[in-house]
């Protein structure tokens, strides 16, 4: 075991660095900045389908789901296509309105969820077309669908999930991307742009773990806290709920991710100079929101946590606490965004002593209901 580590006390924290090396892996063979190409080898015969599609339902489960709600944004932003995300275990036991001209997207890193496979079943039954984004080869998940992408991230041990999430986000990014260049709804400039960030995110994703030092400092002070707020908009709202998600998991802090300016509807009574409170808050179309919602929380003198773009100075003295990311284009920013929060729950968890890859209560794959 100590081996398959490679040197390194978790499988998480190995997991959590391969990143920069994974989200290459899940793009390779597929993307080509230079040449302007991109194709999933699996979805091509599919991708008019897709074009066509009136509507996307995505099911998952915990962190799927979560890569689930990234890629309604890709979807609706890029390819201007209406998308539901469900957790397959509510859409399973419903009545969903489903049918032949529907496409479903199953999104699950072992491919072997009971729940995510029922969803699958039942939507099949109706008609709908089923595409399957996992990581496990020859899983049950992949078998059922009837074309999808694999995210090539490689076996998965620590039960919370981290480069299988970006994976997920990667290659949903580019199934969106593909379908928005054949439906038109993306200029070619922006493809080409597009491409190449994506071509840039495992250097970037390698600059984020520089501030490695910086993540342990910070969760050496917040080791003890006994609650967690993470705020985030857009894109960077699955992200924040991802955070909390990760924290909850491996350190049994309970943490709660919530859409920055919906903050004010309830989680705000909570914030006192005892709450941290983690605001994703690069630079992107919501920025100068999330400022306004750092500053309320700061009046009520709420400990904050602030995940900035690189170069950024108006946040960082209002804040307690900044770790910078650094700038990519808006559509791409949860790979970077969402590193610093695995990091950050993967210390907290080290030093109150948890067993970080293997937490109690929870299974790597929930085969059964
Ligand atoms: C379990 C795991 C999570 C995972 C979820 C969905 O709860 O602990 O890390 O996100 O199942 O699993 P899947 O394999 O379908 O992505």
């Amino acid at each position: 075991e100590a081996i398959e580590k490679g040197g390194y006390d978790h499988f998480m924290i190995k997991e959590i660095f391969e990143q920069s090396k994974s989200i290459g892996d899940s793009m390779r063979g597929r993307l080509n900045a230079e040449a302007g190409h991109l194709q999933l080898g699996g979805l091509n015969q599919y991708l008019d389908r897709l074009v066509a599609a009136e509507r996307i339902v995505i099911v998952g489960c915990g962190t799927s789901w979560h890569a689930g709600l990234v890629a309604e944004y890709l979807f609706e932003e890029l390819a201007r296509i209406n998308v539901e995300v469900e957790y397959a275990s509510e859409f399973r036991y419903r009545n969903p309105v489903i049918g032949k001209n529907d496409i479903v997207i199953a999104i699950s890193q072992s491919g072997e969820t009971a729940d995510t496979l029922a969803a699958i079943e039942l939507a099949k039954s109706k008609g709908a077309t089923i595409f399957g984004v996992c990581n496990v080869v020859g899983s049950s998940i992949a078998r059922a669908t009837d074309a999808g992408a694999y995210t090539h991230a490689g076996p998965e041990i620590g039960v919370a999930s981290t480069k299988a999430f970006t994976a997920q986000v990667t290659v949903l990014t580019l199934i969106a991307i593909a379908t928005a260049k054949r439906k038109g709804t993306i200029s070619e400039e922006t493809y080409i742009q597009l491409l190449n960030e994506l071509e840039n995110i495992p250097e970037k994703v390698e600059q984020v773990f520089e501030n490695a030092q910086k993540i342990k400092e910070i969760a050496f002070i917040f080791t003890y806290a006994r609650n967690f707020i993470y705020l985030g908009r857009g894109l960077n709202f699955p992200v924040a709920l991802e955070g909390a998600l990760k924290l909850k998991e491996i350190s049994y802090i309970h943490a709660e991710g919530y859409p920055a300016a919906e903050m004010k509807h309830g989680p705000i009574a909570l914030i006192d100079e005892d709450m941290p409170v983690v605001f994703l808050a690069t630079k992107d179309s919501s920025y100068e929101k999330i400022v306004s919602n750092i500053q309320e929380v700061k009046a009520r003198k709420g400990r904050v946590i602030a995940i900035v773009t690189e170069g950024d100075s108006l946040i960082p003295p209002m804040v307690d606490f900044v770790i910078e990311v650094p700038k990519t284009h808006e559509i791409l920013t949860p790979l970077v965004s969402v590193i610093p929060l695995q990091l950050l729950s993967y210390y907290i968890a080290v030093m109150r002593g948890r067993n970080v890859d293997q937490p109690r209560n929870l299974a790597k794959s929930v085969t059964v209901e």
